[in-house]
């Protein structure tokens, strides 16, 4: 778990400290799409936290003469528009706690999956950020650290916890709250271990912004009866969780992937994110799932990439289906990923 770093324990050392950050992305089962005032859900939602897709930062942090300052570099190199959201979420935490401007504060980030791979890196980039900045005021809360992570980007909010999150009130948890996210930890040993199958039909980056699609929801005729919708889907999902149910399981899950994506076609303007390989590939998984009777589910984020969630006890027969598919045709790259442990601190030390 997190290590975190006093100010005090700072100010005693002359050139400076040095830490790192380590914050996963997330894949949702149900989707938050609308959002209302400061970043807050239309409708909760519930997600697996990965373990091999994360976003790592370095923090090299030292005095400050004047005001502090924050530099934001992406693998060592600046990237004009990356920085703003970045730069953003430190004012809105310094607002809270001045004393972090008395530090001049250079975060190199890094992510370990490709762009355009469907695996969302504000998610991790934004969890890792808040971590990482509050550490140095000695902030321990998860509730306090997941508020500002969904500051900086909703679906961050949920990345700092293990195995499933919940954001977004909801009747299914009392510890629900639509300010921050929470562990969900109500589930069956059937759903535990988690893996997560990455299928890579384009690499190509989003054609929508998650805030152009949180807009279009503003409006969007069957707005308010989706967020009825994603508030009963949660609802079967977790006694489905609870009582190691696939069948449901699967159902509702691919049943939110088709609405987030529905919601995009139907909205104005008009979105279609997934390609002809995303459905050809939907349409031969279903078949084969079916058939085979694998415990898998497919979901889709906002783009046309597919995440094929199964059960550790299936991952062979996932892994050689996939291998098969591509090896006889079928155009992609995948990535294999598994539930993890939510975002952490890696000591550091003394700058040298
Ligand atoms: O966190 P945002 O604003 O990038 O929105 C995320 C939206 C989805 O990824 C499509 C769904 C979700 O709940 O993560």
């Amino acid at each position: 778990m997190a290590r975190f770093i006093n100010l005090r324990e700072l100010a005693q050392t002359t050139t400076g400290w040095h830490y790192q950050v380590r914050a996963p992305s997330n894949i949702a089962l149900i989707k938050y799409w609308g959002k209302k005032a400061a970043q807050l859900p239309c409708n909760p939602s519930l997600s697996m936290t990965l373990a091999q897709a994360y976003t790592q930062s370095d923090f090299d942090v030292t005095r400050a003469q004047k005001e502090g300052e924050l530099e934001f570099l992406l693998e060592g190199h600046k990237k004009s528009g990356f920085d703003s959201k970045a730069l953003k979420l430190w004012q809105l935490i310094c607002s809270k706690y001045p004393e972090l401007l008395n530090y001049n504060i250079r975060i190199d980030t890094r992510n370990t999956f490709p762009h355009g791979a469907g695996i969302a890196s504000s998610a991790s980039g934004m969890a890792a950020l808040a971590l990482g900045l509050l550490a140095l005021v000695g902030e321990s809360d998860l509730k306090v650290i997941s508020s500002f992570a969904r500051l900086g980007s909703g679906s961050a909010c949920r990345s700092l916890y293990p195995n499933f999150a919940l954001w977004g009130q909801s009747e299914i948890s009392a510890a629900s709250s639509d300010d921050y996210a929470c562990e969900y930890p109500e589930y069956h040993a059937d759903f535990s271990q988690l893996r997560d199958a990455i299928v890579i039909v384009s690499g190509e980056e989003k054609s929508v912004s998650s805030s152009q699609g949180h807009d279009l929801m503003k409006t969007h005729p069957y707005g308010q009866r989706r967020f009825e919708v994603a508030r009963q889907n949660l609802k079967t999902l977790s006694a489905a969780l609870k009582s190691g149910d696939w069948n449901s399981f699967i159902e509702v899950v691919e049943r939110e992937a088709f609405e987030l994506h529905s919601l995009m076609m139907t909205g104005t303007p008009s979105y279609t994110l997934m390609t002809p390989a995303t459905l050809d590939f939907i349409i031969r998984f279903r078949k084969w799932r079916d058939q085979a009777q694998v415990k898998a589910a497919f979901t889709l984020d906002a783009g046309p990439n597919i995440h094929v969630i199964h059960a550790a006890s299936e991952a062979k027969r996932v892994q050689v289906w996939l291998e098969t598919l591509i090896a006889e045709g079928f155009s992609a790259r995948t990535l294999f990923d598994h539930m993890g442990a939510g975002a952490y601190i890696i000591a550091g030390g003394e700058s040298l």
